[in-house]
């Protein structure tokens, strides 16, 4: 009996196998790292050594969900094909199953002068001479959730954060753990209290001051600390920097590294890149940088690239400052419907008490007014649109616009749009934040026309509200922050040590706290982005962050699939056969000049009701590239609210009419990272389509688009 029933069941599990090939599993990335199962998060000791590339990554070993973090690891000659290897710190539990020490993200560096003393002789050279190591380093946070006596004596706090050293001198195999851990126990005194919220050392070798650079974060205090070394293990505070610009949530995994400006060797700046969660560009997890300079102990941020909130635009127009003592929208020539009817803004000393921040003078706009339960819409008076950009502060839940449901009974929206023609032509909704953050939005397309801002609230459900303030008419944006990536999914993000100044290489992890544990996939759970390569650029007078995908991921493109020119694409969809399976991962690179249409762009991964496609394209009136997941795919997933998956992601990115604008979209199984031709903008969003959503159109939208010329490769799996 006994045998049977076992026999049985090694054939199923032997069927099981051979249907599902390795690396095939639904929605399994073919280009883009992922572990073989369990969870994964930040990419961690990014180091290049000896012809290699070490990927380290936060890793659950026993499950799907965060938790157990360890080190995992990979290597790649190439940044493409990556060769998995055992866990490298894994985390550390006593013999009642309490964790003891978690091993939380940090960098990685080679010694190669023996500064720490971890060196060893590994044999002789054939001349007699003695070769040695140069040992791998590992700076990471250690994580102690139980209070505990380590045998080295160091008494931990339940819950502190810590900064510690590990090395191996077999280049990332086996690794050691300093008996001096940690190494900096503690932040420095005026933030005892934070002994908790300390973590996430990048440290690189600092060669005109000849020393080790650290810079960690003080996550809840937005600021970053930054530290020196002779060796690894004693650590010397230099400086600090922050709170600027997003600082409404964690500051995490920071880095700072050199870049040079377009291609000037003599022309270094200095880049801090960090994340930032909650409070990323669309809700949950995001990606920002600041320009500065770093003398070896000070960063200094250059002033154009650090905003004062409290001021608006040089030359701005102010529409509506909410500080009038109207007591009613009405008396400030604005109308309000449902709920809000016969209300006005709020004053604050009301919306201190509900814990609003960031607006400012005394008066704003909120639908916070009987609680979420308010319903309702508030519309501005009409106006001419004058000025190019329209920025305003807001907060508040993440419930987007959605054309396909607005007006509906489905309708969940809590947002603010600007309606030209009666049609909504940019939206924004909150950040799942109370706290009020700059946004702007492009409105060149629309000079001279007349137009209205409309602010509605039909949602009653967790966080549904909305503040509002500020609003300005002006001729340059007023944004938050400098985003790296205008998408939800791109988190963590952290840069190669290793390698030179013009070679500086970025991974980020492919997902977004928001819902990430609850992304649809097994036996693993996330995603790295493709590597990117950084660079800086001035584009329109001002030094920019840009990035494109490494040159290597080219070996995996197929030869051409499909290459098509139009002199102009008429408005509507036409279809593009691309053979199975690059039809669901390719790259994509589109050539266009604006014709009579508004819109043009692609769509990928639709059946053939465009009942369920991801569309990515150009919108010429707004200036931005947009990448709409309203209809990607499966969202299920997110089964609480806010439902913070869908959307659509807009990159500000202004064109004249006789521009050739160029995007590259990489489509793998479960996501598209979009770029366009000078590396200014980048939008990585996952998406979760049917298998048999794998139909591609080209469209254009609102007239003709002009000198169109379209090419896709395939994407061979990385495998
Ligand atoms: C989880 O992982 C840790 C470290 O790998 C291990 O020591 C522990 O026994 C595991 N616990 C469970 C419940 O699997
Ligand atoms: C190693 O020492 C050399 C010679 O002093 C120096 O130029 C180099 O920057 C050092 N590198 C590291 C990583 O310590
Ligand atoms: C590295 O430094 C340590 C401490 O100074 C020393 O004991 C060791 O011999 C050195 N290793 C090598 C290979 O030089
Ligand atoms: C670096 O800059 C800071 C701030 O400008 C200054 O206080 C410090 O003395 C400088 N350090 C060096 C080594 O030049
Ligand atoms: C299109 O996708 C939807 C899921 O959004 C599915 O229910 C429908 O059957 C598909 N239609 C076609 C024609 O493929």
């Amino acid at each position: 009996m006994v045998s049977v029933t076992s026999c049985v069941l090694i054939a199923l599990f032997a069927f099981g196998h051979l249907v599902r090939s390795y690396y095939t599993e639904e929605y399994r990335p073919q280009f883009h790292f992922t572990p073989e199962k369990n969870w994964m998060n930040d990419p961690n000791g990014l180091v290049y050594h000896n012809g290699k590339y070490h990927l380290f990554y936060q890793y659950n070993p026993n499950g799907t969900t965060w938790g157990y973090m360890s080190w995992g690891h990979a290597v790649s000659t190439d940044l493409v094909h990556w060769k998995h290897l055992p866990i490298a710190l894994e985390c550390e539990v006593d013999s009642n199953g309490n964790v003891l020490e978690m091993f939380f993200s940090g960098s990685a560096v080679v010694d190669a002068n023996n500064t720490s003393g971890f060196a060893i002789p590994l044999g002789k050279d054939r001349r007699g001479k003695v070769i040695y190591s140069q040992p791998m380093v590992a700076i990471y946070t250690s994580n102690y959730p139980t209070a505990h006596t380590q045998s080295n004596g160091v008494v931990i706090q339940e819950g502190q954060q810590s900064q510690s050293i590990a090395f191996s001198n077999d280049d990332g195999l086996t690794w050691t753990q300093y008996e001096g851990n940690p190494v900096i126990e503690s932040p420095p005194s005026e933030y005892a209290d934070q002994y908790n919220q300390f973590r996430d050392p990048f440290v690189f070798w600092h060669s005109p001051s000849s020393k080790w650079i650290m810079v960690a974060s003080l996550a809840m205090k937005q600021i970053l600390l930054i530290y020196s070394s002779d060796n690894l293990k004693n650590w010397a505070l230099e400086s600090q920097f922050g709170p600027y610009n997003a600082r409404f949530g964690q500051w995490e995994c920071p880095s700072l590294f050199p870049l040079y400006v377009d291609g000037n060797t003599a022309a270094e700046k200095w880049v801090i890149l960090m994340g930032i969660n909650p409070g990323g560009v669309i809700t949950g997890s995001g990606t920002q940088t600041i320009i500065g300079s770093f003398n070896g102990t000070t960063f200094v941020a250059d002033p154009t690239d650090v905003t004062d909130p409290t001021q608006i635009p040089a030359g701005a127009t102010v529409f509506q400052d909410f500080e009038s003592t109207s007591s009613t929208f009405e008396e400030l020539g604005w109308t309000a419907t449902g709920d809000f009817a016969g209300l006005g803004p709020q004053q604050a000393s009301t919306v201190d008490v509900w814990n609003i921040m960031g607006y400012l003078g005394k008066g704003v706009l909120t639908t916070y007014l009987f609680g979420d339960v308010a319903k309702g819409t508030i519309t501005s008076p009409k106006f001419t649109v004058t000025k190019k950009y329209i920025s305003f502060l807001i907060a508040g839940g993440y419930y987007p616009y959605n054309p396909a449901t607005a007006g509906t009974g489905d309708d969940n929206q809590v947002s603010i749009g600007l309606v030209v023609g009666g049609q909504v032509v940019h939206s924004q909704t909150g950040t799942d934040t109370e706290s009020l953050v700059w946004r702007s939005w492009n409105v060149a397309g629309w000079v001279g026309k007349e137009a209205y801002l409309v602010v509605t609230d039909v949602n009653t459900g967790p966080f549904a509200h909305l503040h509002v303030d500020e609003i300005v008419f002006s001729d340059t944006p007023k944004d938050e922050a400098n985003w790296n990536d205008l998408g939800p999914d791109y988190y963590a993000a952290a840069t190669y040590n290793g390698l030179p100044t013009s070679e500086r290489i970025v991974i980020g992890w492919m997902n977004n706290w928001a819902y990430a544990q609850n992304i649809p996939t097994t036996p693993w759970r996330s995603a790295m982005s493709v590597p990117r390569k950084l660079a800086l650029k001035t584009i329109n007078n001002k030094v920019r962050v840009v990035q494109q995908p490494v040159s290597s991921l080219s070996s995996l493109y197929t030869s051409t699939l499909y290459s098509r020119k139009f002199t102009a694409l008429q408005s509507g969809y036409s279809k593009i056969y691309v053979p199975s399976p690059y039809n669901a991962r390719m790259k994509v690179t589109l050539r266009f000049t604006r014709g009579t249409g508004t819109k043009f762009g692609v769509v990928l991964r639709s059946n053939a009701t465009n009942s369920q496609e991801t569309v990515i394209g150009y919108d010429f009136l707004g200036q931005n590239v947009f990448v709409d997941r309203f209809k990607a795919g499966d969202n299920s997933f997110v089964d609480w609210e806010p439902n913070p998956y869908p959307g659509y992601f807009i990159a500000t990115m202004p064109t004249k009419s006789t521009d050739a604008i160029t995007l590259t979209i990489l489509l793998d199984w479960s996501s598209v990272e979009v770029f366009d031709g000078l590396g200014q903008i980048a939008i990585t969003s996952q998406i979760f389509p049917l298998d048999d959503s794998a139909q591609v159109k080209l469209f254009s939208e609102g007239g003709t688009t002009r000198s169109v010329s379209v090419s896709i490769n395939g994407m061979k799996s990385a495998w």
